[in-house]
């Protein structure tokens, strides 16, 4: 079945029907042709069950020893197989075995694209194997191939389908190099299934390799989701903790407020009583003072616990801004300011009492960062940000800034460093910048500086579509 103009190996091309006629010779041809195809089939049914135990990880290995196995079988110099990409519109060379002496070329056939090769990809689309004889005697449309067959030395060679759920997904090809090869229906017919069993073969290696990675992908998506999950439980307990903390605070400040309430009464009246005495005097109004600073830490403690409640007004940021400079006014002596306010008297909708309550703790932190003077500067500008119209509003001190790793400790409740301070500052101004569903973002750099941005948009959840309302 296949025939070899010089070499002797090899199944004869003729029918292994041997007919009674026929003289002895002949008869002889017959039966090595019968033999070499039996040994033929053996071959190809082994390579088969090998490739059926084979593991995954193994069909590529395998798949270089099967083109071994027939390439020796059928005394070729070169056999190869070629997949298609996905679309059908490249190729690479992806298993290659050659005889001893014959040049490899794998390394150089990647990514060929099909169309140019269409002579022989029209054939095996078809599910025909291609077979050609004499390369010097190609067509001139098989100018392409016959160009790198040449290239390759090759002068006879024989390709057949991959084909896999109706598609040919790639080929088997089995060059001639060191002289011409001629091969037989019978032949052809058996290097077919050659190409099937290849094709089943790459096709569970990429079906498996397909289901591992989907397997990982999933496997990884699940764990994102614990995660994730666990992650909303601890901040859902943590909010828990903090609503029960809240509660507990607001019920102690308020028992605190009146016994503080009676204290204070006492040291007026024993202020009226003390008259001209100067050391008691100054006992008394250390007292006065401490009561005084523990009513405004309840207070803060009851702003902090409480939940926001808004009362939307109209406003500017020039009004917000020049309000609290006005509340901060004794403080402000050795601070230079600069106002950059970019349409200062552009109108929005917000609590402007709690907005001015914001602005005045933001710049007293400033304030207190630079105790020895410094320079203040606030500015604003408008933008679009996800739809919305937004105030950028940005105050920027040349205080004593706050190193890296403690930015995100003192944005926590109570977290001060101040003696007088109650470490609720930052966390009501994000609380109430939140409620006004806008953003706050602090930036510093220790001995340089502090900038806390605020993001708030112009109109509130119940206006309107924001319209520009300059003036
Ligand atoms: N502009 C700033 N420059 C340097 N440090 C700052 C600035 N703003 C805040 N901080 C640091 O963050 C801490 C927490 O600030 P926060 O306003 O929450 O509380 P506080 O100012 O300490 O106390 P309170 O505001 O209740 O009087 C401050 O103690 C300070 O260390
Ligand atoms: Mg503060």
């Amino acid at each position: 079945m296949i025939r070899h103009k010089k070499r002797k190996r090899g199944v004869a091309s003729e029918s292994a029907k041997v007919r009674k006629s026929a003289p002895e010779w002949e008869k002889g041809a017959h039966a090595e042709a019968l033999r070499s195809r039996i040994e033929f089939i053996k071959l190809i049914t082994g390579i088969s069950t090998h490739f059926i135990n084979l593991s995954v990880d193994r069909i590529d290995e395998g798949a270089t020893y099967a083109l071994q196995r027939i390439g020796e079988f059928a005394a070729v110099d070169r056999s190869y197989i070629f997949r298609l990409y996905d679309d059908g519109k490249k190729m690479d060379n992806t298993h290659e075995w050659c005889a001893d002496g014959i040049a490899p070329h794998i390394h150089r056939l990647k990514g060929l694209s099909a169309e140019e090769f269409s002579w022989i990809m029209s054939t095996l689309k078809k599910g025909q194997a291609c077979y050609v004889p004499r390369v010097a005697d190609l067509p001139p449309e098989a100018a392409v191939e016959k160009a790198e067959w040449q290239l390759e030395g090759i002068q006879s060679l024989i390709c057949v389908p991959m084909i896999s759920r109706g598609k040919v997904i790639g080929f088997a090809g089995f060059d001639s190099v060191r002289q011409e090869k001629a091969w037989d229906e019978d032949a052809i017919a058996l290097l077919k299934i050659v190409g099937e069993i290849f094709s089943n073969a790459l096709e569970r290696k990429q079906a498996e390799e397909t289901l591992r990675e989907s397997e990982a992908r999933y496997r990884l998506l699940s764990e994102h989701l614990e995660e994730k999950v666990g992650q909303k439980v601890a901040e859902l307990e943590q909010a828990q903790s903090l609503a029960a903390i809240g509660k507990m605070v607001s019920v102690v400040a308020h028992e605190v407020r009146n016994p503080l309430q009676g204290i204070k009464m006492g040291v007026d009246v024993l202020h009226a009583e003390i008259g001209e005495d100067a050391s008691k005097a100054e006992t008394m109004a250390g007292i006065d003072h401490a009561v005084n600073l523990l009513n405004s830490i309840i207070t803060e403690l009851l702003e902090y616990s409480k939940p926001v409640q808004l009362r939307h007004s109209v406003c500017s940021v020039g009004a917000l801004v020049d309000e609290s400079l006005k509340v901060l006014a004794h403080k402000l002596q050795n601070i230079t300011i600069t106002l950059e306010l970019n349409e200062r008297e552009r109108e929005m909708t917000v609590d402007s009492a709690k907005i001015t309550a914001v602005l005045v703790n933001l710049i007293s932190n400033s304030i207190e960062a630079m105790p020895d003077g410094g320079q203040l500067r606030i500015q604003s500008r408008s933008c679009e940000e996800k739809g919305r119209n937004v105030l950028k509003l940005s105050i920027v001190d040349s205080g004593c800034g706050i190193a890296e790793k403690d930015l995100p400790a003192v944005q926590e409740p109570f977290m001060t460093t101040k003696i007088r301070g109650t470490g609720l500052g930052l966390p009501i101004c994000r609380k109430i910048i939140e409620a006004h569903k806008g953003s706050m973002r602090i930036r510093s750099k220790l001995d340089e500086g502090t900038t806390v941005e605020i993001t708030l948009p112009f109109s509130s959840p119940g206006d309107p579509p924001c319209s520009v309302k300059d003036s």
